[in-house]
């Protein structure tokens, strides 16, 4: 099981004085894609990567770029980050009008969907779109910050889902985002995730990123 689990550095973490080397670094490793948080200040209570930076980073690396948006009304926003070279979108479920619109909005310029829920947020509201869309993204922290605690009760969500998107037969990712770490990433696997976003735990600490990536991926058993 563990062999289909696919990891996402988080660059909020990174030092972003140097954000094309750090990029560099990583495209060195074993990762799965790299994972864009994307704050307005208003969805959430800090500001962070606008379609400008994303353009910058591109020629450094082939990994899909996963573009976490955390902002209100995303839709008028989508077409910069596309044309800036994101490969998915990720969209909260909290901040669209009309979700349904936001997802074709998307799939229509070519690129892949994900819906992303608060901790707050039950995984029934999700339900009637799940074959419309490439991931959910279950987020264990509250969004727009780097380095908190990842919320237990994420879990129960986490195998719910599996349970639903298993009986329906499809093919999406389950990703989960904020406090992944050596001690969390085996429990969110276990209860059925396959994408870890991680931030902290690779780019926020004094070890090398070669090292925090291999840590985690011994503690997943891969
Ligand atoms: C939080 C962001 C996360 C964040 C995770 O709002 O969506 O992607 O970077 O950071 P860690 O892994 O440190 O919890
Ligand atoms: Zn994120």
């Amino acid at each position: 099981m563990s062999k289909d689990i696919k990891l996402a550095p988080s660059i909020l973490s990174a030092d972003f004085s140097s954000l094309g080397h750090q990029i560099t670094e990583l495209n060195k490793y074993d990762i799965d894609n790299i994972h864009i948080d994307v704050m307005d200040g208003h969805f959430v209570p800090n500001i962070t990567i606008g379609s400008v930076v994303v353009e910058s980073i591109r020629p450094f690396t082939n990994l899909p770029f996963h573009v976490h948006m955390m902002v209100n009304s995303p839709d008028k926003l989508i077409p910069d980050f596309v044309n800036a070279g994101s490969d998915r979108i990720i969209i909260h479920l909290e901040a669209c009008i009309d979700i349904r619109k936001s997802i074709f909005q998307i799939k229509e310029l070519g690129i892949e969907v994900g819906i992303a829920i608060n901790p707050a947020t039950s995984i029934d509201l999700i339900k009637p779109i799940l074959s419309d869309v490439d991931e959910i993204l279950i987020m264990s922290v509250n969004p727009g910050f780097g380095g908190q605690k990842f919320i237990p009760s994420s879990l129960e969500k986490i195998n719910k889902l599996r349970l639903e998107i298993d009986e329906l037969d499809l093919d999406i990712d389950i990703g989960v985002d904020g406090g992944i770490n050596l001690e969390t990433a085996p429990m969110v696997s276990q209860s059925g995730a396959n994408l870890l976003v991680a931030g902290s735990a690779i780019l926020g600490n004094d070890f090398p990123i070669k090292d925090n990536i291999m840590n985690i991926k011994a503690v997943l058993n891969y």
